[in-house]
C-alpha cells in the first residue's frame, strides 16, 4: 500500500485526513510538533480506524518534530525511506492557522508558515519526493464583495496569515516551472472547515481560547462562557452579520485524499482549487440553525467588527468538481450536529 506523510496529522483537520488514509488503506506517517495539538488525537483516529478496518490493524507511525528543525525532518524521511523504501506523497497541514493571531505575532507566522514549508520542500526535494497537497486558505482573496470567488478572483490578502499562504503558494509556482516539470502540486483553498467525524471520537480541539467561531459556538452552548460576541451586525448582507462557506472537516478530509491520489495518478502538473461548498451562511443564520439542530440556546451580542475581517468569503467550487469530480454533501445542520455531539462527549478536548 502507499505510503503519505501528513505534516500537522494531529491537528483538526490533520487528524480527520489521516482517518480517511488509514480507512482507505494507507500507510500514514505523522510529523506533528503537538504545539497545537494533542497525541490523544491519533491514538482516538488509531480507535476509530479500527471500528471499521476490523481484520487488519491500521499502520499509523509518529514523529515529533518540528518543519524549523531540519535535521530532524531530514531524520524523519531518511527513517521512513529507510525502513520502507519510497513516500508517494505528502499532505502538509503544518502551520499556524489563526487570522486574529498572526495580527499581533507576524514574526512567528512567517517563520513557521513560509520557513517551515521552505525545509519541507528542501528536504522532499533531496529525496525526490515530488507529490505535495498544501493546505492554503481562503484568505488569499482580496474582498468578495457579495459575488462567489473563483479561483483566478484577486488575490489581495489582508493579514499575515493570508500573506504567509500566498507567499508559499507562490513559491510553489515557483517550484513547478522550474527544472523538469516534475512537481506534482496542489494549493487547497479552503473556506471554513467546521464540525466533526459522527462518531463524536474526533474533532477540533483548539489549545488555550479558540479565535474561530464554531469553538466558540460550543463553547457558549455547554456553558463555558456566558455568550457568543457576534463581531459586528453592520455589514452590507443579508441580517448585518458576516458571511462564510462553512465545509464539513469529514468532507475537507475526504477532498484532500482524492486530491493527493489524483496527483499520483496524473502527470505533473499545479493545481489550485478552491475547497467549499459554494454556498454562504451569515453568523447569525449558523447560530440559529445550531440552536434548532441541537436544542439547546447559544446567547450572543454584538460588538465591534473584528480587525482582519472581510463581509463575505464563498467559494465557486466549480473547478474541485468539474476536476475532481467531488461535491461536498454535508450540510450546515451535519456540521452543527457532529460538532455539538464531539463537544458534549469531550467537552475540554482530548
Ligand atoms: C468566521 C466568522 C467572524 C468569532 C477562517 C479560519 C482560519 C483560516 C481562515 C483556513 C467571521 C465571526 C468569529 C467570534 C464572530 N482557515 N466571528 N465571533 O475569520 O473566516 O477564518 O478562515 O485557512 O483558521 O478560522 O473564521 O471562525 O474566525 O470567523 O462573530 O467570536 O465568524 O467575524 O466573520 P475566519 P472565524
Amino acid at each position: 500500500m502507499k505510503n503519505i506523510l501528513v505534516i500537522g496529522g494531529a491537528g483538526f483537520i490533520g487528524s480527520h485526513t489521516c482517518l480517511v488514509l488509514l480507512e482507505k488503506g494507507y500507510k500514514v506517517f505523522v510529523f506533528d510538533s503537538f504545539v497545537n495539538s494533542s497525541t490523544n488525537a491519533l491514538k482516538r483516529v488509531l480507535e476509530v480506524s479500527k471500528l471499521k478496518n476490523k481484520k487488519k490493524d491500521p499502520f499509523l507511525k509518529i514523529y515529533n518534530g518540528d518543519l524549523l528543525n531540519k535535521k530532524l525532518l531530514q531524520n524523519t524521511f531518511n527513517d521512513i525511506y529507510k525502513k520502507h523504501k519510497f513516500l508517494d506523497g505528502v499532505i502538509h497541514f503544518g502551520g499556524l492557522k489563526s487570522v486574529a493571531e498572526s495580527i499581533y505575532s507576524p514574526i512567528s507566522y512567517w517563520r513557521t508558515n513560509v520557513l517551515g514549508t521552505i525545509n519541507l520542500l528542501e528536504i522532499m526535494s533531496r529525496y525526490e519526493s515530488k507529490h505535495l497537497v498544501f493546505s492554503s486558505s481562503a484568505t488569499i482573496y482580496g474582498s468578495s464583495k457579495n459575488s462567489l470567488l473563483k479561483e483566478d478572483s484577486e488575490l489581495k490578502p489582508i493579514n499575515p496569515y493570508g500573506n504567509t499562504k500566498l507567499t508559499v503558494e507562490t513559491l510553489l509556482d515557483d517550484i513547478f516551472k522550474s527544472g523538469r516539470k516534475e512537481w506534482h502540486l496542489a494549493s487547497l483553498r479552503y473556506f471554513n472547515p467546521i464540525g466533526a467525524h459522527f462518531s463524536g471520537l474526533i474533532g477540533e480541539c483548539p489549545i488555550g481560547i479558540p479565535n474561530n467561531i464554531f469553538p466558540l459556538i460550543t463553547n457558549t452552548a455547554l456553558g463555558l462562557q456566558k455568550e457568543l460576541k457576534v463581531f459586528g451586525n453592520d455589514w452590507p448582507t443579508k441580517d448585518g452579520t458576516t458571511i462564510r462557506d462553512y465545509i464539513h472537516v469529514m468532507d475537507l478530509a475526504t477532498i484532500h485524499t482524492r486530491v493527493l491520489e489524483h496527483l499520483i495518478s496524473n502527470k505533473p502538473n499545479y493545481l489550485k482549487l478552491n475547497v467549499g461548498t459554494g454556498k454562504g451562511t451569515s453568523v447569525l443564520e449558523l447560530i440559529k440553525i445550531f440552536e434548532r439542530v441541537n436544542k439547546v440556546k447559544v446567547p450572543y451580542v454584538y460588538v465591534n467588527r473584528r480587525i482582519g475581517d472581510k463581509c463575505s468569503l464563498v467559494a465557486d467550487n466549480s473547478l474541485l468538481i468539474s476536476k475532481l469530480k467531488i461535491v461536498p454533501k454535508s450540510s450546515i445542520e451535519d456540521m452543527c450536529r457532529d460538532g455539538w455531539k464531539w463537544k458534549k462527549l469531550n467537552p475540554n478536548g482530548y
